[in-house]
């Protein structure tokens, strides 16, 4: 019988410490890391660079079919993300990308053809993969699926302090109406809308600091007996 290699799927909104703490996972396990927003974050820039409209579902599910991208681990400094040769680490990061990412992930062509690419980073000795539907969708047979929360409003002040943005600016109230119209859209997507899957463990991490989440994941992945 052959077993299958662990994965810890770690899902929810943007803001809620998803990327910090599947970063910190992977490392503190040494098994690798999926961050499949960034998929979509390349799907969405390679449509802005060659100026396709971000509706037009063929040419965008192209894209997704071929992207030419690398993943690098930079060792004490996160991943870097290349695409078709150039450093996007950045690009990729910028507002109006995920924004544009959020539209393109809308779209079922486009999720169909990342699926297998998302799936291949499944190897040995384990993968833990940050998302919106990894445990639902990508990898529906994952031995824990983490689901974390966070407040709107305690994910936009996160959001405004690494912006460097006063809490009562305008600024601010943008971010926050940002990230209500982004769950809005993520959530009430027809294809693989953001909901926890029924067997995840659910934590808000709205009171929490990124050392209590991560501890609380590390005590479930040794109750699991996956490490
Ligand atoms: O996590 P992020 O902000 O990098 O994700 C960018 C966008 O991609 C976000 O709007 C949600 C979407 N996404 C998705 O639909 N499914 C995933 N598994 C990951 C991200």
């Amino acid at each position: 019988m052959s077993v299958e290699t662990p994965v810890v799927a770690v899902d929810g909104p943007s803001g809620v410490g998803k990327g910090t703490l599947a970063l910190s996972l992977s490392a503190h396990l040494r098994w690798h890391l999926l961050d499949s927003g960034a998929l979509y974050r390349l799907v969405a820039l390679s449509a802005m660079r060659q100026r396709t409209a971000l509706d037009d579902e063929t040419t965008l599910a192209g894209i997704a079919r071929t992207l030419p991208v690398a993943f690098s681990v930079q060792p004490g400094q996160g991943v870097r993300i290349d695409l078709a040769g150039d450093d996007v680490t950045r690009a990729i990061r910028e507002e109006r990308v995920g924004d544009a990412a959020s539209r393109v992930a809308a779209l079922p062509a486009v999720r169909a053809n990342l699926l297998e690419r998302q799936r291949d980073f499944r190897t040995a000795p384990g993968l833990v993969a940050d998302g919106r539907d990894m445990g639902t969708v990508v990898f529906p047979r994952a031995p824990l699926k983490l689901f974390l929360t966070a407040s709107a409003e305690v994910r936009a002040r996160r959001r405004a302090a690494q912006l460097s943005v006063p809490e009562n600016s305008a600024t601010f109230e943008k971010i926050y109406s940002d990230i209500i119209s982004r769950d809005q859209r993520d959530a009430s997507r027809t294809t693989a809308p953001l909901k926890p899957a029924d067997d995840a463990v659910i934590l808000d991490t709205s009171e929490l600091g990124i050392d209590q989440v991560l501890r609380q994941a590390i005590t479930l992945i040794v109750d699991r007996g996956l490490q």
